[in-house]
């Protein structure tokens, strides 16, 4: 194995349901605003501090971004490519809503400046709150004792709240608290104009408002704001000063504090957009909610927070008993996928999620291949969500076929609005295999939900277009024996663009071709009135469905007999060989440090590419396949990318190469905790936290779902006394605890159940344990 990440140490103690960070330091600060930011899926604030940031500008992104909030400029191509897209799509960063900035007689709180002890941050995973406490000094010499706890509720999505406590420690006198709201704010990377213009501003003693427009996809954002200044000291009175300035507004709270005493101020924010009300509404809608969470109080804010959490956790908690970085590493995983997953059918998950202007808040085929398994046994109502954006973006896939020439639909393999955005057709258009994701994603949805609804009214439309685009992309080739190829092509692996015959993607288009006559066969059979009206819709014919039968069943599947392994492509054994090993750091990743030429020459991979489909479906190849693939492309794969280390873990799990698992588990779980990387301050990894849990759960723990039965195949990674977790399938809660030699399967909810446990049936009453024997 190529030891691709040196582990590095974790500059944050190891905490089971904490991150802490006990020191400040500078040079940590860039990737503590990725690790401490905060979201709720609607919006997401980096870890950036009230007061600013006086340090150098470079290790510094203050950014907050709405999903789905985005801003398009034409793309200059350096020569004319026909068909490619005109405009991007940038996730745009947003009025800068949490400052609160601190006087202290004539000097400015900084933590840059004067001294600074006691200082901690912590992000509770329990509470869903960030908090940073500390005791500084001014140059001039006066302490004070500051406590900020900051809230991106999760239970009210437009709603936030600040609270600022300080407390002058060696002397009395003038304290300022400068709340404002900043529009005058930019993107750091990706677009070359700003994006935004401030339409409104407003202010009226407590309360502000401020309300901008991106120029060029005309979104309106509102911001709304509303205080409560409080005060330990009795007489305590305060001035109230209102600012609006063309960009920005503050309101000031001036007062006279008392040394010992402690002056509080709640600031409370509310943000909507015009793409949730009309924006006749808007200001109003803003306003109102702004008061509400203020009429509602910290307290109950907070507390809300502390039980919507607590049935998180109730569902997706995996406890590791024995290791607690690791448990700690996908506690803090489980949190931020939380915190990046869109949840309103409008929007999905960004590969960064809501924590930084990477990949452009663009979403990817990583959300319904990485995340949705991470959701979908413990959230399935997320995961439904996620796939009803892909339905409401469907008719931007079918314009993208058609563009292309393709009949059907063709999914953007980045985007926000559904239209592609990628202007770099090799690692985009080319990845086809994006279609064949969202349909196995609504396969597995359905499958382990049973919600044939969905299916009916949303997922086989999408089956149905997704088929009639491969049987129409691919043709029948006499050399190839007349088989059904896809050519020009990428795979998973980014390093192979325009390929023939990607094993996976053909394998992929197979399952989305025999899905489509399933689905149809099914629902002529059982709804016929829903087909017929649906037929007719998309003018559907019964020999198109004939048709992709005969493109499934002569798939061309790659597979070499003296090798035993399946190509990935057409062309990939006759490139030449590199040892990846020799790579030094200087070279990795090879995406940012060679030319694309020098890359697609050898047989190098990026990422999982045959492997990931050992996984996906898995049922398909036996062992001894999946063990010579393995053997074969391990050494060839420089996991550049972030999803790869994941899918090698699960499947050195199932040939029992339990050393190789343990070890592409601990390049995943704390991936960005430990900035493994350098790349953290960019954003999360949001795929790769999602394959940390599909490491222990498939991985480890064996779980797969093949024609719609559970099976596990437990073990026990070496060093760990026990490992727990629980999963919804079919209406029922299970539980799984695995130890040394025993795991207990535990009925929690639900009718009986049937699965199997290392290949043997199982039948489990509501509420029964029972115990089993687990392999050595
Ligand atoms: C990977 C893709 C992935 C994208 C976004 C790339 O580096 O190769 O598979 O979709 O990152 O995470």
């Amino acid at each position: 194995m190529r030891k691709y990440h040196q582990n590095k140490e974790s500059i944050y103690p190891y905490h089971e349901w904490k991150i802490v960070e006990d020191e400040f330091r500078p040079e940590y600060n860039h990737r503590n605003e990725t690790i401490f930011a905060l979201g709720n899926g609607y919006i997401g604030l980096r870890g950036t501090f009230e007061e600013g940031y006086s340090g150098d500008p470079k290790t510094t992104t203050p950014g907050t971004y709405i999903n789905g909030v985005y801003e398009s400029e034409p793309i200059y191509y350096g020569e004319f490519i026909p068909k490619m897209p005109e405009v991007g799509q940038t996730m745009v960063n947003l009025a800068d809503w949490k400052i609160i900035r601190l006087k202290v007689e004539d000097e400015w709180f900084d933590m840059l400046k004067g001294q600074l002890e006691e200082y901690q941050r912590v992000l509770d995973l329990k509470r869903g709150v960030l908090q940073r406490t500390l005791v500084w000094t001014s140059p001039k010499g006066r302490k004070i004792a500051v406590d900020i706890q900051r809230c991106i509720s999760l239970t009210d999505q437009h709603r936030a709240v600040i609270k600022f406590s300080v407390t002058p420690l060696n002397f009395s006198g003038q304290l300022i608290f400068s709340s404002e709201v900043n529009g005058d704010v930019q993107n750091y990377h990706h677009l070359r104009e700003k994006a935004l213009k401030v339409v409104k501003t407003e202010v009226n003693e407590d309360q502000g408002l401020l309300i901008q427009e991106t120029n060029n996809t005309k979104i309106a954002i509102a911001f709304a704001i509303d205080h409560c200044f409080k005060s330990s000291a009795k007489d305590f009175s305060f001035e109230c000063e209102n600012i609006t300035r063309e960009n920005e507004i503050a309101i000031k709270y001036i007062w006279y504090g008392k040394e010992g005493q402690s002056y509080q101020l709640e600031k409370y924010i509310s943000f909507y957009t015009d793409l949730d009300v009309s924006r006749e509404e808007l200001e109003t809608v803003v306003k109102r909610e702004v008061s509400e969470a203020k009429k509602e109080g910290f307290e109950i804010l907070l507390n809300k927070q502390y039980q919507f959490l607590k049935d998180y956790w109730n569902e997706v908690d995996v406890k590791i008993e024995g290791d607690l970085a690791l448990q700690q590493g996908v506690r803090f995983n489980a949190f931020h996928l939380l915190q990046s997953c869109g949840r309103d059918g409008r929007t999905s998950i960004g590969a960064k999620g809501l924590t930084g202007e990477h990949y452009e808040g663009h979403y990817f085929w990583d959300t319904e291949i990485y995340v949705n398994p991470f959701f979908l046994y413990s959230q399935p109502e997320f995961v439904k969500k996620l796939l009803l954006y892909r339905y409401n973006i469907l008719d931007k896939a079918r314009a993208k076929a058609k563009l292309m020439g393709h009949r059907g639909a063709l999914y953007a393999w980045r985007t926000i609005n559904g239209h592609e955005a990628s202007a770099l057709f090799e690692g985009s258009t080319t990845q086809y295999h994006i279609n064949a994701a969202i349909v196995y994603a609504i396969h597995k949805y359905v499958e382990a939900t049973d919600d044939i609804d969905f299916l009916l009214n949303y997922g086989a439309e999408i089956i149905f277009e997704t088929s009639r685009c491969w049987a129409d992309r691919g043709g029948f080739i006499p050399l190839k024996g007349n088989k059904f190829c896809i050519n020009e092509v990428c795979g998973p692996d980014e390093y192979k663009p325009g390929v023939n015959n990607n094993c996976y993607t053909n394998y992929m288009a197979r399952f989305n071709l025999q899905l489509g006559v399933k689905v149809a066969r099914m629902m002529e059979e059982e709804y016929p009135d829903k087909f017929k009206a649906l037929a007719e819709k998309i003018g559907l014919k019964s020999e198109e469905i004939e048709y992709w039968q005969r493109c499934a069943d002569e798939m061309y599947l790659p597979f070499n007999e003296d090798l035993g392994i399946h190509p990935q492509d057409d062309s990939f054994l006759y490139k030449e060989e590199l040892d990846v090993d020799s790579l030094s750091e200087e070279d990795i990743p090879l995406v940012r440090n060679w030319h694309p030429l020098n890359i697609w020459r050898y047989q190098i991979c990026k990422q999982a590419d045959v492997v990931l489909l050992m996984f996906l479906l898995g049922d398909l190849f036996d062992l001894k396949t999946k063990k010579a693939n393995y053997d074969y492309y391990e050494p060839r794969t420089t996991h550049d990318s972030s999803l790869s280390a994941c899918i090698y873990s699960i499947i050195a799990s199932e040939i029992g190469y339990r050393k190789d698992a343990y070890d592409y588990f601990m390049q995943t779980a704390r991936l960005d905790l430990d900035d493994y990387n350098n790349n953290t301050h960019e954003g999360i990894h949001a795929a790769c936290m999602a394959g940390s849990w599909m490491c222990v759960i498939n991985g480890f723990a064996g779980m797969r779902v093949y024609d719609g039965k559970l099976y596990f195949n437990p073990y026990l990674p070496e060093g760990w006394t026990g490992y727990q977790f629980s999963i919804r399938f079919r209406g029922r809660k299970l539980n799984v605890y695995v130890k040394k030699d025993q795991v207990n399967y535990t009925l929690v909810e639900g009718n009986d159940l049937e699965f199997y446990h290392c290949k043997k049936k199982v039948k489990l009453k509501t509420g029964e344990i029972k115990q089993m024997k687990v392999k050595g």
